[in-house]
């Protein structure tokens, strides 16, 4: 199974709710949640207020919620955030000094566990508590902001993270984050990822139209 996750950092904040009721009515999986605070990347997006107000649209739709922490010191936040409605609560892997600690108190918490690794960043980080991880996040862009162009180099990362986890931990989602269109989807399918964030490919144009562009693109690659 692939699944697809609009990241709402390229939606029209005017317009939040009706977009992405639209974006779950036309067939994404998740919902990417892009939580930044300014120092472990440039830009501060949004936060606890804006997840807590989304939450409203729960009965109406059946969006996971996919938060992704662009923060210092995440430990200080788990508790508030799975709070505030993360299914899967992602964090850093270069903002946590006790990865394994921090990934264990997010499954106590209730939440899926995601580890994000930026693009310089080896997987080999991640060889001893892979079993123990629901999702790994390949950011394929250097975060901090959308719109990007993806970074090709990050492909053969995804392969040695598919290698990884057919050895060790086979149910384990790879998600790729960054310049993620119809066309880069694919080499990107191809090394073995199954989620996929987009961002501007979803909200730019037509939500439905650019969904249904991806969702047919899964469906042919079965
Ligand atoms: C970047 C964020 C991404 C971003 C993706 O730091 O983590 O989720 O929203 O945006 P696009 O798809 O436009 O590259
Ligand atoms: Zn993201």
């Amino acid at each position: 199974m692939y699944y697809l996750a609009p990241s709402i950092l390229a939606a029209d904040f005017t317009r939040l709710g009706e977009q992405i009721r639209e974006a779950g009515e036309a067939g994404a999986e998740l919902l990417h949640l892009d939580v930044m605070d300014g120092r472990f990347v440039p830009s501060i997006s949004f936060g606890m207020p804006v997840l807590r107000s989304l939450q409203s649209l729960r009965p109406q739709s059946r969006l996971l919620f996919d938060v992704h922490l662009m923060i210092e010191e995440p430990d200080r936040y788990l508790e508030e955030f799975v709070g505030c409605g993360a299914d899967i609560l992602t964090v850093h892997v270069e903002s946590c000094r006790h990865l394994h600690r921090t990934v264990a108190h997010i499954r106590e918490l209730g939440s899926k566990a995601g580890v994000a690794l930026n693009p310089a960043t080896s997987p080999e980080v991640l060889k001893y508590i892979l079993p123990e991880l629901d999702m790994v996040l390949v950011m394929s862009v250097n975060p901090g902001f959308g719109g990007q162009s993806f970074l090709p180099f990050t492909l053969e990362k995804i392969k040695e993270i598919r290698r990884m986890a057919d050895e060790a931990a086979p149910k384990l989602l790879i998600e790729v984050d960054g310049g993620i269109n119809l066309e880069t989807v694919c080499p990107v399918l191809e090394a073995g990822a199954n989620v996929f964030v987009a961002g501007t490919a979803v909200f730019e144009g037509s939500i439905t139209e650019n969904v249904k562009g991806f969702k047919e693109v899964f469906a042919r690659w079965k």
